[in-house]
């Protein structure tokens, strides 16, 4: 198992997010446990960029029930049905990438953090067409988030749903 985070220093995002991606796949291609590698991938992503808040909802019924993460207290769970609550619980419930540039233009925002401004949500669609978790990272600062993040957030989601589902 990998235990050191190589970061490159004056790389760009695309650059950070390449470097990540492959040290992800050395972290989690031994490991068999989904709720281990789930906090792994919270803490590179956390050492690599720093943001407020990075980590995951899981799937539990009708809500997403709080995950490994990095960053302050969080609300524990998320409505998804029969009303999706916030941006995780529109991104599980349209099964589509959220990004939000400015978390106060998003109608029902879930202020966990005040601190929040801006924030990118994945989700996880198994083979069956069910939702099993989303990825959330949240910014104190606004438009944090961009098509970057979308492709490489979604290529780290593709490489858990292969490992794990
Ligand atoms: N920002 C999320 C809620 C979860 S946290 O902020 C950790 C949302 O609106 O879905």
């Amino acid at each position: 198992m990998v235990e050191t985070l190589h970061i490159p220093q004056d790389a760009s995002k695309e650059d950070l997010y390449k470097s990540l991606v492959v040290q992800i796949v050395a972290l989690i291609e031994h490991e068999n446990n989904l709720i281990a590698n789930l906090a792994n991938i919270a803490a590179v992503l956390d050492m690599t960029f720093g943001h407020l808040w990075t980590g995951f909802y899981l799937e539990d019924g009708d809500n997403l029930v709080l995950g490994p993460f990095q960053g302050p207290l969080a609300c524990t769970r998320i409505p998804v049905k029969p009303v999706p609550r916030g941006v995780c619980g529109a991104a599980a419930a349209e099964q589509k990438t959220m990004l939000v540039p400015d978390v106060d233009k998003f109608g029902g925002h879930i202020a966990c953090s005040s601190a929040s401004r801006s924030e990118i949500v994945v989700p996880l669609i198994d083979n069956s067409g069910k939702t099993r978790l989303v990825l959330d990272i949240d910014s104190s600062e606004l438009n944090s988030f961009n098509e970057i993040d979308q492709l490489y957030c979604e290529q780290i989601i593709q490489m858990i749903k292969d490992r794990h589902y």
